[in-house]
């Protein structure tokens, strides 16, 4: 049985820092306010000109350096993106293209603040396949180009940024399982326009907060218990908890109903704000690059998003 592990990850945050203080001078808002609501007190954002694709490069090379790879070495890439460079061609063909691995296949997924849990499950089943040797799971957002700055209620909440991780062929479950789901009915609670529909214009982020947090936090704890559950394990097997980054609110909720310590969940909300498919891969990075995720290691992730669309795995890093 073949099976497929995480070689290295790799992460990039664009240079600019957006606190809640300087939110406060452009919305009537409050760095009290927000940190109560959502545990976020600073995010970054693209420079002008910054784009989807430049913020997943620099998270690309930095796991292929981490792995002691090539770009030449990779053969699969897998983009999730909600924030797309171009309606075409997709962000892995335009990043296939700067690294130089051409001929690969490159494609992207669009399932929104999941997307890099489908992108990693994909990515798996080709290596198990042995359709591809090394395989790059990618999610990177540049979401304030889809930020209504003048609304309060989401400009509070998005931010830009970009994670990666190389998978190789193992002899033993890196990627141990994969569970993915999805439930379109409930699509216009959290979307963006801008599309073919003429009747949804805008790009900018809609949601219906309040309805998405408590079926975020419903859906992402039965996502886990079905995880855990199809490995017969129990939390307190688990190292590690390394959840979408969505508000400090749902991902409390969520360990205290899996009786799941702070201590053993990686937070990065504070700090990246939510970078949607990036979230995840991003805190994977600073998990293993702070040094509190070893090899080894058994860690769950999951996301949940617009969609809505959701996702965990159990892995062995
Ligand atoms: O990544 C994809 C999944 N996304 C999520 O999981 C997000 C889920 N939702 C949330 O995280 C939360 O619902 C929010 C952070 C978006 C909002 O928090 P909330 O506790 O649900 O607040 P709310 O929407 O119920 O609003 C409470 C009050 C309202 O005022 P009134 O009607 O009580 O007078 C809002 O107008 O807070 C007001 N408000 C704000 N006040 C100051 C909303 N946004 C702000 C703001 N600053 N930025």
């Amino acid at each position: 049985m073949r099976y497929s592990r995480i070689a290295a990850t790799g992460s990039y945050l664009p240079a600019k820092v957006l606190t809640n203080f300087d939110l406060e001078k452009m919305l009537n808002t409050s760095d009290q306010w927000i940190r109560e609501r959502t545990g976020i007190e600073r995010r970054h954002i693209a420079a002008d000109g910054e784009t989807t694709v430049d913020l997943a490069e620099h998270a690309v090379r930095a796991a292929l350096d981490a792995a002691g790879c090539r770009p030449e070495d990779v053969d699969l890439i897998i983009f999730g993106t909600t924030t797309p460079n171009l309606f075409f061609p997709n962000c892995g063909v335009l990043l296939q293209a700067r690294l130089g691995c051409r001929g690969v296949p490159a494609f992207s997924v669009e399932t929104a603040c999941s997307g890099f849990m489908y992108a990693l499950s994909i990515a798996d089943k080709f290596v198990r396949a042995g359709e591809a040797k090394r395989a790059l799971a990618i999610g990177a957002e540049t979401l304030s180009r889809i930020t209504d700055w003048t609304d309060r209620s989401t400009a509070v909440l998005f931010a830009d940024g970009a994670g990666a991780v190389l998978l190789e062929p193992a002899e033993a479950p890196g990627i141990v399982s994969t569970h993915l789901h999805a439930d379109g009915g409930y699509w216009d609670l959290l979307y963006s326009g801008g599309g073919t529909d003429l009747s949804k214009p805008s790009r900018a982020i809609t949601m219906k907060g309040n309805d998405v947090f408590k079926i975020a936090v419903n859906t992402l704890t039965k996502s886990i218990e079905e995880t855990l559950a199809a490995n017969r394990i129990v939390p307190a097997a688990l190292d590690w908890l390394v959840p979408h980054q969505a508000n400090l609110r749902i991902i409390q909720a969520t360990a205290r109903r899996l009786d799941l310590p702070m201590e053993r969940v990686i937070t990065t909300v504070q700090d990246h704000g939510n970078t949607s498919a990036a979230s995840v891969p991003l805190a994977l990075d600073f998990g293993v690059r702070s040094g509190k995720i070893r090899r080894g290691d058994l860690i769950l992730l999951e996301a949940f998003g617009g969609g809505f669309t959701w996702g965990s795995a159990l892995i062995r890093y």
